[in-house]
C-alpha cells in the first residue's frame, strides 16, 4: 500500500486539472451534482454549482499543496525562467512572501522572454510577491543569509548545448553560494529531470528509502546527492514533480530562450538541508559483540563509495574464516554503520608470490543516513579505518597483515 504522502501525492497527479482557480472543465463530486438535481429555481442552482466548483478547486490547491514540501513563509525562488512558476506558486500559497529572481536584468530579461511580460505586470499586482532581477545563484549575496525558509529553483541549466561538466559546475557554484545563506531552518528544493539527478526514480515513486540493495546512482547525470554532500547537505525529502500542478506555470527557458523545455519526462524534487554538524572522524567505536554483522541496508538517496582492503594471512587456510570473521566483527565495531556492507572480491583471491600467505580482497560499501558524506571525508575515513584496523592487529598480536 502507498503512503497515505504518495498516494495524496498520487491522487493530484491523477487529477489532470489540479487548478488552483475555479475551471469550468472540472469533475464536479457526485454529492454536489445531487444538490443539483434536487434545487429547483436556477439562480440558486448555479450558485450551489458554482460554490461546488470553488470548493472542489480549494480542495484540489490544498491537496496539492500537502503534497509539496515548501512551508514557508519566506520563500526565494532563483533562475525562474519567464517567472511564470513566481506567479503559480504566489497563487497557490497567498500567505507567503516570495521574492521572485532571475539572472537576467529587466531589458536582458524581456529580449529573452517576451512571454515574461504577463509574468511582470501579474507579479507586479500581487501583494505577497517582490521581484528582483540579476540574481545570479552562484552569487547571492551574503546578506540573505538567514532571510528565508524555502529557497527553489527548477530546472537550471547553463544554457547551450546540454554539457555534463557545465552542469555539474554549475551545480557545485550553486551550492557553493547556498551553503554561505542557508540556515538549519532553510531547505533547497531543487526540481530535476530524473536522468540529471541520477537517483532511482521508480524509488522515489515508491518512496522506498530503504533498500538491501545497492542503489542504482547513474554516474552519467549530475549526481546532485554528491554535489550537495561536499556542501554539507543531505536530501530530507525526495518526491516526484509535476509541473502541471502548477496554474500556468510554463517551464520555459529551453537554450535561454522563451522556449518551453520539459516534455513531461519524469522530474525529481529533491529538497536539501544544510546540516550543522558534519562527520570528520571515525565515530565512537561500539563494543565488538560475537554476532555483529553489517546492516546491509542501503539508503536510496545518500551517497555511497567503495573502498577495498587487502589482508595477508599468516595461518592455514582451515583457520582463515575464524579470522575473517573477526577482523569482519571489528570493522562493524569501528565503523558503527558507516559500513554498510562488506564482500569478499573473489575474482582476485590469490597466494601473494613473495610471501606465499594467502591474500583476501575485501570491497567496504560506506554510506551515512544522517549526515552528508562526500568522496573526500569518505577517503578520509577508510584512511583512518585502516590505521585503526593496523593497530588493533598489532595490540592483539593478530596473525593478519594490511598491505
Ligand atoms: C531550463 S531553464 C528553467 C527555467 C525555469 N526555472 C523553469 O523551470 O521554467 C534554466 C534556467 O536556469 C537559469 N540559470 C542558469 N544559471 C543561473 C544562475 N547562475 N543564476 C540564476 N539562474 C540561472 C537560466 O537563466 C534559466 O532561466
Amino acid at each position: 500500500m502507498l503512503p497515505s504522502f504518495l498516494v495524496r501525492f498520487h491522487d493530484c497527479r491523477m487529477n489532470k486539472k489540479c487548478k488552483l482557480r475555479t475551471e469550468p472543465e472540472v469533475d464536479v463530486p457526485e454529492k454536489k451534482i445531487c444538490q443539483r438535481e434536487a434545487a429547483d429555481d436556477e439562480p440558486r442552482e448555479s450558485t450551489s454549482l458554482s460554490q461546488a466548483v470553488f470548493t472542489l478547486g480549494q480542495d484540489k490547491t490544498s491537496t496539492c499543496r500537502k503534497c509539496l514540501p515548501y512551508r514557508g513563509p519566506n520563500v526565494l525562488i532563483l533562475g525562474d525562467g519567464n517567472l511564470s512558476f513566481s506567479g503559480a506558486l504566489a497563487l497557490m500559497y497567498p500567505e507567503f512572501k516570495l521574492t521572485a529572481s532571475v539572472i537576467e536584468d529587466r531589458a536582458q530579461f524581456i529580449e529573452r522572454y517576451p512571454s515574461g511580460l504577463e509574468s511582470i505586470e501579474k507579479l507586479l499586482s500581487l501583494p505577497n510577491v517582490e521581484l528582483q532581477f540579476e540574481v545570479d545563484a552562484t552569487k547571492i549575496p551574503i546578506e540573505w543569509k538567514g532571510k528565508y525558509n524555502d529557497i527553489i529553483m527548477n530546472f537550471p541549466h547553463p544554457g547551450g548545448k546540454t554539457n555534463l561538466k557545465r552542469c555539474r559546475e554549475l551545480m557545485n557554484n550553486i551550492f557553493a553560494s547556498l551553503q554561505h545563506i542557508m540556515t538549519e531552518d532553510c531547505r533547497f528544493h531543487l526540481s530535476l529531470a530524473k536522468r540529471q539527478s541520477g537517483l532511482e526514480h521508480s524509488a522515489v515513486l515508491k518512496q522506498q528509502h530503504f533498500s538491501s540493495e545497492l542503489p542504482v546512482h547513474n554516474k552519467d547525470s549530475w549526481q546532485i546527492i554528491y554535489t550537495a554532500a561536499s556542501y554539507d547537505m543531505i536530501a530530507d525529502s525526495v518526491i516526484p514533480f509535476d509541473p502541471t500542478i502548477f496554474h500556468e506555470y510554463l517551464t520555459s527557458g529551453y537554450k535561454n530562450r522563451d522556449q518551453k523545455f520539459w516534455n513531461s519526462e519524469a522530474a525529481d524534487l529533491i529538497s536539501f538541508s544544510c546540516l550543522p554538524y558534519a562527520l570528520s572522524s571515525l565515530p565512537s567505536p561500539v563494543p565488538i559483540q560475537d554476532s555483529a554483522c553489517f546492516p546491509k541496508n542501503y539508503h536510496s538517496f545518500r551517497p555511497f563509495f567503495r573502498h577495498d582492503i587487502s589482508i595477508l594471512y599468516r595461518k592455514s587456510s582451515d583457520e582463515l574464516a575464524m579470522w575473517e570473521s573477526l577482523l569482519f566483527r571489528f570493522i562493524v565495531s569501528r565503523t558503527a554503520g558507516l559500513v554498510v556492507d562488506l564482500e569478499e572480491v573473489e575474482s582476485l583471491r590469490c597466494v601473494c608470490p613473495k610471501s606465499a600467505l594467502a591474500n583476501r580482497i575485501y570491497r567496504l560499501y560506506w554510506q551515512s543516513v544522517s549526515a552528508p558524506l562526500h568522496r573526500t571525508l569518505c577517503n578520509q575515513l577508510q584512511n583512518d579505518l585502516r590505521d585503526a584496523i593496523t593497530r588493533y592487529f598489532a595490540d592483539e598480536s593478530i596473525p593478519l597483515i594490511l598491505s
